[in-house]
């Protein structure tokens, strides 16, 4: 280990005591500052890595020197040069945080290995804290990796049912964005915020199972096709409700829900009020207002006045009156959100 250059600052009354080392100290090119007022020493602006102080009864007193130097330092190592019959002090100090004493009268030897052990440990000491430094970031990047190619997963699994219904797949970010800002003024959490973004892009994940004749006839569906189409939200259910991922998770719930009405008159099971999971919930107008506001190949586009009217209506019966409130409220942001995506003119 390289000790080469460390820095020490070094308190002493009268003769200088790394004189006795000098050679030693030369030969690892110390940065050392010598002062001979402890005051003078304690205003240094250098940061050190390792303080020698001699304690001189009368003339300078190492205890208030470290009592003193520990308020503005917790960790630099200090080491206090002392008298060897002086047991109580020796004591003292140490109790106040010194690192260890070195016996006067000085043994040159003893003196040196002190040294050098002390600042092999400061050294030791610094290269652990950079290499957690590096090691924590380094585990920051790849938590961002990770998190990030999780959620492309999610919007590509989104996309893959608008393109199958040869819709826009903007749509996909639209529903996100729109989720999550009423999840936020709902008053929802910064993480089920997050998770109401992520999730709710595989809302209709269950679409790849219902055949494209049924998704893509252009007319009216039979009530028998109508069935099968609404097998899509158990569907999507089913693929994502043993996943262990919490945003595939909320996305089952999402799958589920979204097509139940607070009524109690919607599907699969015919949920109704607040036992409609909350995303769901908001899933369903924001999935609403967007297949109406869109041309799909059985609908033309409804004006936006036209939809949000259908929403008004719909409050206490499809939609849960206090989301179509929030909506209502904040149309402009989310007219702002389909305008960044190109999806009203
Ligand atoms: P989608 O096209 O994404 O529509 C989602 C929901 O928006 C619908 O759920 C419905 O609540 C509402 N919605 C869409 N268009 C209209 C409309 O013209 N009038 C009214 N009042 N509401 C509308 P819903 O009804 O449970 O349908 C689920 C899915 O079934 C639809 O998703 C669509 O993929 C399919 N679908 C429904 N009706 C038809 C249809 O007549 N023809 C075809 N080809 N598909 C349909
Ligand atoms: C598209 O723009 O590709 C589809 C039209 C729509 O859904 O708004
Ligand atoms: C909640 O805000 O999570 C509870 C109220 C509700 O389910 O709508
Ligand atoms: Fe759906």
């Amino acid at each position: 280990m390289n000790i080469n250059e460390m820095k020490i600052l070094s308190v002493f009354y009268n003769t200088d005591p790394l004189l006795n080392i000098k050679e030693y100290t030369d030969s690892l090119s110390l940065d050392i500052d010598k002062y001979q007022e402890p005051e003078k020493a304690l205003e240094s602006p250098k940061k050190y890595d390792l303080v020698l102080v001699e304690h001189t009864p009368d003339m300078l007193d190492a205890l208030a020197f470290v009592r003193a130097f520990r308020h503005m330092y917790r960790e630099t190592p200090i080491l206090v040069l002392i008298d060897a019959n002086d047991i109580a002090t020796q004591e003292k100090v140490l109790r106040l945080g010194a690192f260890d004493v070195v016996c006067k009268p000085l043994s040159p030897v003893l003196f040196q290995v002190k040294l050098q052990n002390t600042l092999k440990l400061t050294k030791a000491e610094s290269l652990l804290n950079d290499k957690t430094v590096l090691l924590q970031d380094e585990i920051k990047n790849a938590t961002q990796t990770f998190q990030d190619s999780e959620h492309e997963l999610l919007s590509v699994l989104g996309k893959s049912t608008q393109y199958k219904e040869h819709q826009n797949d903007k749509h996909t970010l639209v529903v996100a964005h729109c989720t999550k800002l009423l999840a936020r003024l709902a008053g929802l959490n910064e993480k089920i915020q997050d998770v109401a973004f992520h999730a709710s892009q595989v809302y209709d994940l269950g679409k790849v199972g219902i055949p494209d004749a049924l998704l893509l006839k252009t007319g009216k569906l039979s009530c028998d096709e109508f069935e099968v189409v609404k097998k899509h939200a158990k569907i999507g259910y089913d693929f994502l409700k043993y996943s262990q991922n919490p945003y595939l998770k909320a996305g089952a719930v999402i799958s589920f829900s979204h097509h139940e009405k607070f009524d109690g008159s919607g599907y699969p099971i015919g949920l109704s009020g607040e036992t409609i999971p909350i995303l769901g919930r908001i899933v369903a107008i924001i999935d609403v207002f967007e297949a109406l506001t869109s041309e799909k190949v059985y609908k033309k586009a409804w004006s936006i006045d036209d939809a949000c009217n259908y929403l008004i209506e719909e409050k206490g019966k499809h939609f849960d009156p206090k989301f179509v409130d929030l909506f209502m409220e904040n149309l402009d942001e989310i007219l702002s959100i389909k305008k960044k995506f190109n999806l009203v003119t």
